[in-house]
């Protein structure tokens, strides 16, 4: 344990800190030292610190820690102050909010910086000053940015991130220069537009008019031109070179969106506001750890299942994922605007449309499945500012890998951990012998990089793996090459790209399984109607035919032949299916599907149907599990490859509810029996959550699954839907910290 830390300077950082840090007996003593020894005595009234100095010599002799809370321009003179009194085994940090200037005042008060100075920066503050308003709680899950020197010591680096932690915040390390340019444009831009906002309103004839009616913008925005205005002018000192360059960028941004207001240029417009407000969604959503973005799930989603009595009446499953995608995609290189109707607002597709939006396209939306796509044109893209993050989608990476193959700038996709370990050589391999320039991780996953200015040719492929997602971004890039691409496929997957390509003018034929496109084809924006998810609408097929008196219809749901395998499977196993209303959606087959309970039987599932129905294998297997007598399922090794490992989840779930699994290498067979109920691992894949809530229709007692937040990639609102057909289902969440 630390035996004294000496806190100088007793504002509202330093007094908090104290607070802090006695709070939870962080060292032996709390000693604080301020010029206003009336600030020393409020600390000491109000149990701030537990001895108070007058003297700073006296209290720098005996100190293991000192704090600079002091004013950044005032670092140098307590340097000074302080430096004939100083231990050796001393450690020294600071919090102010610029870095080089304090290490260039340590520079001219000791010659050289000493190993035991390690600068600090707590990122949290309030309008409030003052020893006062000292407040335990400030530092809690804020950020605290170290700066230390590459000749810092590593265990005084250690001792000052162990103390903030102490506080509950989170510690991070910076380069100084590094640090001081990112709180340029974080916090000290944002301050100095506010005070100069205010400052010019303020000077307006009818000022008092003005702030009378300012409205809720006005003050939110402006709520920081209430901070410390001495503070703020030694920063603007300090930080000046980084702050220079800020205003300067601010100064072009709002040039440009002058610009479009003087033109009248609505594109122009609504692509700075409508990335702008995606961006800030992104940032919350990231920082609340809600969204695509965040790696890491904060909240834990817990479902919990009991047998169902019938699903009745019906209901509507959101959008096609495997569409959705790729109308972003085709509808951001096609010229002129694509309106979409039904598109799904869940976090893979949202993934492609935030790389789309950081690649310069303007989309508006989604907005109740309606999206507006200011189409670019084949070679319109922009360069991304950074890494593109597609979170758990398989089908954003291997698409854009094809299709940023054939673009002028370099790019690099990342993912979160279950796509960082899912195959992309399988689509990098023959983007390669396209003359694609592109690199996989060690183990062949993501991230992923692709080299623009690359020459690509077409070439003739034979398809080794059944994958969509492979021959569509193989059709991407051949848009880019040069020559006629042929794709040669011994199973048939899903088309959607290639009838979409076709919506949007691309000749482009299939025979015999071997699809043919010739390059240098110009896409012409198109309105397109996605139908419902056949892939959500299966686990309430599956739901539908296994529970005794169900009569359930799903609505307008694409059954496109190289999907709609699970209505073969199901129909097979003697499930009561029909489809009625049946139209197209711009070339895409759609119906409404109508499912009665009838008892299911096991069967031999067919070996061509498993690629039309990869998808839907978790909630087939459930079917399974329902049915009488045993299912063979076989040649099923890519389910391997999906989201998790789902032959494992499925048969380590389903033993779990006591039915008879077998796995022998990619083949499974399942006994169907009585189902119990269990407590299930997700495997953090939303098949697997999803397909074992339906389970619980038919078990004997609960089941609970947990981490279920993962449902958020292709089916946000699954429970709702769920409850109306009549599954009794119900979530429960908790916040975890990470
Ligand atoms: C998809 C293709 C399939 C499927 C995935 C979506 C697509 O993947 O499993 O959920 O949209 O093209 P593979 O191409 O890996 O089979």
């Amino acid at each position: 344990m630390v035996n004294r830390v000496l806190i100088i300077g007793l504002g509202l950082i330093g007094g908090s800190l104290a607070k802090a840090l006695k709070k939870k007996q962080f060292a032996n003593v709390i000693v604080g030292y301020d010029r206003n020894s009336d600030d020393v005595q409020t600390g000491l009234d109000l149990s701030i610190i537990d001895e108070g100095s007058h003297h700073l010599a006296d209290a720098v002799k005996v100190a293991d820690i000192i704090v600079l809370a002091v004013p950044v321009k005032a670092t140098e003179a307590v340097l000074f102050d302080l430096k004939p009194y100083l231990q050796a085994h001393t450690v020294i940090t600071d919090v102010g909010s610029t870095k080089s200037n304090v290490i260039a005042a340590a520079q001219n008060v000791f010659g050289s910086i000493p190993c035991n100075f390690i600068p600090g920066h707590p990122i949290a503050g309030s309008e409030k000053s003052g020893v006062a308003s000292a407040d335990d709680t400030l530092f809690a899950k804020h950020k605290v940015i170290l700066t230390p020197l590459p000749e810092s010591d590593k265990s005084a680096t250690s001792l000052i991130a162990r103390m903030w932690q102490c506080t509950g915040a989170e510690v991070l390390q910076m380069d100084i220069e590094r640090h001081d340019e990112v709180l340029a444009a974080t916090s000290h831009l944002p301050h100095l537009l506010a005070f100069s906002l205010v400052d010019t309103l303020a000077k307006e004839q009818d000022s008092t008019e003005i702030f009378r009616y300012a409205a809720g913008g006005f003050r939110d925005f402006t709520r920081i031109a209430a901070s410390d205005p001495t503070m703020w002018h030694d920063v603007c000192l300090a930080n000046r070179q980084q702050i220079l360059s800020q205003i300067d960028n601010f100064t072009d941004g709002l040039a440009v969106l002058r610009e479009a207001i003087v033109k009248g240029d609505s594109q122009s417009m609504l692509g700075v506001f409508t990335r702008a407000k995606s961006a800030r969604e992104h940032f919350s959503k990231m920082l609340s750890g809600t969204a695509y973005s965040q790696p890491h799930h904060n909240s834990q989603v817990t479902f919990f299942v009991r047998s169902a009595a019938s699903l009745q009446g019906r209901i509507r499953v959101p959008g096609d994922k495997s569409m959705s995608h790729r109308a972003v995609m085709i509808g951001a290189l096609a010229e002129g605007v694509t309106h979409l109707s039904g598109f799904l607002e869940s976090e893979d597709s949202l993934a492609t449309v935030q790389a789309f939006r950081d690649m310069g396209v303007v989309i508006e939306g989604p907005h109740q499945g309606r999206v507006k796509i200011y189409g670019v044109g084949l070679h319109g893209l922009y360069q991304p500012p950074g890494p593109l993050y597609l979170g758990n989608s398989g089908t954003s990476m291997r698409l854009l890998s094809g299709l940023l193959a054939g673009q002028s700038f370099d790019t690099e996709l990342l993912g979160d951990e279950s796509l960082s370990n899912r195959p992309m050589e399988r689509v990098a391999e023959p983007l390669r012998k396209m003359g694609a320039s592109i690199s996989t991780s060690k183990n062949g996953g993501a991230p992923v990089s692709i080299k623009g200015h690359q020459k690509l040719f077409a070439i003739d492929y034979e398809m080794p793996v059944a994958s969509a997602q492979v021959k569509s971004g193989l059709l991407l890039a051949g848009l880019y090459a040069k020559g006629e691409t042929r794709i040669r496929q011994g199973a048939i997957t899903r088309d959607h790209t290639e009838r979409m390509l076709k919506n949007f003018g691309v000749e482009l034929s299939t025979v015999n399984g071997v699809i043919s496109m010739a390059s240098g084809q110009t896409l012409k924006a198109t309105n397109l109607d996605i139908p419902a998810d056949i892939s959500s609408a299966a686990f309430f097929i599956v739901a539908a035919a296994i529970n005794p008196g169900s009569d359930l219809v799903i609505e307008q749901v694409g059954v496109n032949p190289s999907r709609s395998g699970i209505l073969d499977i199901m129909k097979l196993m003697g499930a009561d299916i029909s489809l009625n209303n049946s139209t197209t959606h711009n070339g895409e087959p759609v119906a409404d599907v109508h499912v009665r309970y009838s008892p299911l039987n096991g069967i031999v599932i067919p070996e061509k149907l498993v690629s039309v129905a990869i998808d839907e294998f978790p909630v087939i297997l459930v079917a399974a599990a329902a049915a009488n007598g045993v299912t063979c399922l076989t040649g099923v090794g890519e389910l391997r490859y999906k989201e998790s490992d789902r032959i494992e989840a499925m048969q380590q779930g389903l033993l779990r509810m006591g039915i008879d699994v077998v796995v022998k290498g990619d083949d499974i067979f399942i006994t169907g029996g009585e189902l119990r109920g269990a407590s299930i691992s997700s495997y953090d894949d939303h098949r697997i959550t999803m397909a074992f809530a339906i389970a619980g229709t038919i078990a004997k007692e609960e089941v609970m699954i947990e981490a279920c937040s993962h449902v958020a990639t292709s089916f946000p609102e699954f429970v709702e839907v769920a409850q109306k057909a009549g599954i009794r289902i119900h979530k429960e969440k908790a916040n975890v910290s990470s």
